[in-house]
């Protein structure tokens, strides 16, 4: 596994350029990506600049010795690992960064999303994750049951109660399937008054798998 999601990250590692603004996603293969784009930087003394989406990546980044900017306009490719690799979409949220990999996804130039084999296996499944506001968590709930979805309130590990995201917002793990053409799923879920973002991506330029012994794209 480990050698599958760092193959994959190393795939996306070509694609990077002197002086791009790269967003830099979160999760386990997404450090992969970091670390190696350090010591690329270091070793072909170019240099980049990473836009974070998440508190977990930004220090992550700031150990690989990558500087890192807030988001103002232009980001020239973002990196991102996903959770299910789907056929015309990707479903993110395992690591709650959802909100800020979205935007900062969509407002690359190119999107880029990284994965083990593992994630492309038609056999598994993910929740669709959605960000929401504390206040209408409830409310949310009984609408997404409406669109066929079991939500459930997610819970911190090493923390009591609810998981709050570095918004400041809850986050719900809805079980079901994405229905009918991904990006009008992804339209729905975010007119629900309360929902913040969701975790169905359905735009991105490639996607890169990793196995044990290198990386494809699909
Ligand atoms: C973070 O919220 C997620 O979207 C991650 O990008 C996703 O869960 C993939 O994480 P791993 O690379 O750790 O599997």
């Amino acid at each position: 596994m480990t050698a599958a999601k760092e193959n994959a990250a190393r795939g996306a590692l070509e694609y990077v350029e002197d002086g791009m603004v790269v967003g830099l996603g979160s999760g386990t293969t997404t450090a992969y990506f970091v670390e190696m784009l350090g010591a690329k930087m270091k070793d072909e003394r170019i240099s980049a600049v990473g836009v974070v989406t998440s508190f977990d990546t930004e220090i992550l980044a700031k150990k690989a010795g990558i500087p890192v900017m807030p988001l103002e306009g232009k980001v020239d490719i973002a990196i991102d690992g996903a959770d299910i690799v789907g056929k015309r979409y990707v479903l993110k949220g395992g690591g709650g960064a959802l909100t800020r990999e979205k935007i900062v996804d969509y407002a690359a130039e190119k999107f880029i999303v990284i994965a083990d084999e593992g994630k492309a296996d038609p056999g598994k499944s993910y929740p669709v994750v959605l960000e929401v506001v504390p206040f209408a968590y409830q409310y949310v709930m009984g609408e997404v049951r409406k669109l066929g979805l079991e939500p459930e309130l997610r819970v911190g590990g090493k923390k009591l109660g609810p998981v709050v995201t570095d918004n400041s917002n809850f986050i719900l793990d809805c079980r079901g399937e994405v229905k009918g053409e991904p990006e009008e799923f992804e339209k729905i879920l975010n007119v629900i008054p309360g929902v913040v973002e969701n975790g169905v991506f359905s735009k991105y330029w490639k996607i890169i798998i990793g196995n044990e012994t290198g990386h494809y794209e699909i």
